[in-house]
């Protein structure tokens, strides 16, 4: 039989995920892949009920049905603070994940290289190499997660086409500042460099932090592409819905790779979706504190086992110091492994995020019920001993 691709090889499963099927082997809880334990907002759940009798059910326009565009390009013009035209400058995409892929795929060529910080999510690497880029990786460094300024021009003078940011980070919990934003900006620009920001968690920001949109910094608009969707914000990840915001003429490109590539996204959960985009600004405020309320359960938690961490700026994941309970020479991957089956709570192991030589560092994340993080802290409690 012929050489299948050479690009598979390249990179492993998701650990992530294959961490959620350790979890559901072992009754672990999953603390692993992040995803609410709870339930999308009802008007949402509703809405969908009756559409599933009203429809739409067949396919949509490939860009994504119009009322949504318009909902969207209002939301997001909005918290972005700039009018957005929803013919021209959007594409509704299968998750953020499809967002990003169109455009690494409609702004990259063979060969090119491509700007990422580390720790990263899994996605990028991955997404990387299937476009036949090359990452250049630029460590944020625990435990606060900053970066070298210089290190980062060095990575620049690489000759780049594009920087990919997660902005707020996963893992990390990193939340950008305008200044650091403005810093990469000056720098995209003078070495014409593409943004491609991940904007996934942009309404998951702890006070007194505060989301930037890397284009609404002037001059960044023309070379910017946001990538989000709606999975973290109204709570629907099994939706599947996401989107790019970009300038008309990079917008062009990005929906010829989206056509081709999936169609367009559910047209049913779009249709029911609308009703998350036309949400008032309460809602974020009371999603924002809801997900600060989880993040209180669960770093008093962490204190009072005494297990380090960096606390989160932003997003729904904590990164923490197992130093303390590994074995002379077990890897973080064992560890992780171990933790699922002995602690009974599942975790992901840093190496998958981290370029760097980082054994000691995993992640969990907190976005579920009350009762489930008190249960898994429970479990934690003497991880110590079971993890002897
Ligand atoms: C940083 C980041 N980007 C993208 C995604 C995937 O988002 P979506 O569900 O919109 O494909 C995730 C999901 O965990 C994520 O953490």
């Amino acid at each position: 039989m012929k050489e299948m691709s050479r690009k598979c090889p390249q990179f492993t499963d998701s650990v992530i995920r294959r961490m959620t099927r350790i979890s559901i082997d072992c009754g672990a809880i999953n603390l692993s892949q992040g995803f609410p334990d709870f339930d999308p907002p009802k008007a949402l759940m509703d809405r969908l009920a009756e559409v599933s009798f009203a429809g739409p059910h067949q396919y949509p326009i490939t860009m994504g049905a119009l009322n949504f565009r318009q909902a969207l390009a209002k939301k997001c013009g909005r918290f972005m603070g700039r009018t957005l035209d929803p013919n021209t400058e959007m594409v509704v995409t299968i998750g953020s994940t499809e967002a990003m892929v169109d455009t690494i795929f409609a702004l990259t060529n063979p060969g090119d290289k491509i700007v990422i910080f580390s720790p990263y999510f899994e996605n990028y690497r991955a997404q990387s190499i299937m476009a036949d880029c090359e990452p250049i990786f630029v460590p944020l460094v625990p435990p606060h997660y900053n970066f070298d300024p210089e290190v980062l021009e060095d990575a620049f003078r690489q000759g780049p086409k594009a920087i990919l940011i997660c902005n707020p980070s996963n893992p990390s919990g990193k939340v950008f500042t305008k200044q650091e934003l403005q810093l990469i900006a000056e720098l995209c620009i003078r070495y014409d460099v593409y943004a491609i920001m991940d904007e996934v968690y942009e309404h998951i920001v702890y006070a007194p932090n505060v989301h930037t949109y890397m284009n609404s910094i002037p001059g960044m608009w023309e070379r910017t592409i946001s990538c989000s969707s709606l999975s973290k914000t109204y709570s629907i990840t099994g939706w599947r819905i996401g989107y790019a915001i970009a300038p008309k003429p990079i917008m062009d490109r990005i929906k010829q790779y989206h056509d081709f590539m999936t169609v367009g996204a559910p047209s049913p959960l779009m249709e029911a979706a609308v009703v998350g985009l036309e949400m008032p600004d309460s809602y974020y405020a009371e999603f924002g504190a809801h997900y600060a309320h989880m993040k209180q359960i669960f770093t008093d938690g962490l204190d009072r086992i005494g297990m380090r961490y960096t606390d989160p700026q932003g997003t729904y994941f904590i990164l923490a110091d197992i130093g303390p309970y590994m074995k002379k020479g077990q890897t973080d991957v064992e560890f992780c492994e171990e933790m699922a089956r002995k602690v009974g709570v599942a975790c992901v192991p840093g190496t998958s995020f981290f370029r760097e030589d980082v054994n000691n560092i995993v992640r969990f994340h907190f976005a579920k019920k009350d009762e489930t993080l008190y249960a898994a802290l429970e479990r934690l409690a003497d991880i110590r001993t079971k993890m002897a």
